[in-house]
């Protein structure tokens, strides 16, 4: 369902697990911050660059591209209304003048035609309903010529600690529940992390792109994704997206050793794969 806005009702995103993500932004800005050195030098933005980024969240990408364009512009646009909420508190707290933010569906909102020079997106763009119009919208809204650059997660093979961490983890938080259930997770949640994977194999990205895109580049990229400053932080963040769930001091004490193995003097860090997605839009696009 549309709403005027171009938001869908019922969007995981405008339910629970956005409200989340906007309460604990900066979290989720220190667990996707390590993408950013490989993203950024992808993007080349420099001055007067006019950028976009795509599901842009609390916008912290929209507010450092808006840093590297001036005295160009950055426009974040995102589905999910808290999160816009908290972008434009964030840039207003930080005082960036030539960053602003667009509550709507990328997939159907109307950008000007060829107003941007490049879109990004750090984990943005894996949710579409259908990724072959999501992102012909997206080069609707790039000049000829234009750069889109984004990140989405790889399928995780046997190297990726996240998966195995978070895997563990999951395992032992389900061993607490008392009748042997699963922990509750929000169903929205659970479509969101469906979602996570819908870019996960090259040819799932070319197939998205090739009509409106030429120069399709898919390479992989080994980052680290940070979960908190101490096992126990950690346990405490990830615990959060279920606010109502109890969990026995026994639980809590076998989570924190989940976690353990990854403990750094700059955190609890694990290992993770992403794509490093560049195209260029084509020339003779039908957009
Ligand atoms: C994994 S979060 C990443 C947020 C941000 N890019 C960051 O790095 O912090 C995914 C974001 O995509 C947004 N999103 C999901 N579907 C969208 C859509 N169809 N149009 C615009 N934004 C969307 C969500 O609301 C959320 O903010």
């Amino acid at each position: 369902m549309t709403t005027t806005t171009g938001t869908r009702r019922g969007d995981p995103w405008n339910g629970a697990l956005g409200r989340h993500w906007a309460a604990h932004d900066q979290r989720f800005d220190a667990m996707l911050g390590d993408i950013d050195d490989a993203l950024f030098a992808a993007a080349d933005i420099g001055p007067g660059d006019r950028v976009l980024d795509i599901g842009c969240g609390a916008g912290a990408t929209t507010r450092t591209a808006a840093r590297l364009a001036a005295p160009g512009h950055a426009v974040g646009v995102d589905i999910s209304g808290p999160l816009v909420e908290r972008a434009r508190a964030r840039t207003a707290e930080e005082g960036v003048g030539n960053a602003a933010y667009e509550l709507g569906d990328a997939q159907t909102h109307r950008f000007p035609p060829g107003g941007y020079d490049v879109a990004i997106s750090r984990g943005g763009v894996m949710f579409f309903d259908d990724h072959v119009t999501a992102f012909a919208n997206v080069a609707r809204a790039l000049r000829r010529g234009g750069r889109l650059v984004f990140v989405c997660p790889r399928a995780p093979g046997p190297q990726s600690e996240e998966s195995t961490a978070l895997g563990l983890f999951a395992r032992r938080l389900a061993e607490d529940a008392p009748d042997g259930a699963q922990a509750e997770a929000d169903p929205d949640a659970r479509a969101a992390h469906t979602a996570m994977a819908s870019l996960a194999e090259p040819y799932q990205v070319h197939a998205a792109l090739h009509r409106t895109y030429e120069r399709i580049a898919v390479n992989p990229v080994d980052v680290h994704t940070r979960w908190g400053d101490s096992p126990a932080d950690a346990v405490d963040f990830l615990l959060s997206r279920t606010p109502r769930r109890q969990v026995s001091a026994a639980t809590r004490a076998a989570l924190e050793d989940t976690l353990r193995p990854y403990a750094t003097a700059r955190g609890v860090r694990t290992r993770a794969g992403v794509w490093l997605v560049t195209a260029v839009r084509r020339d003779d696009a039908r957009v």
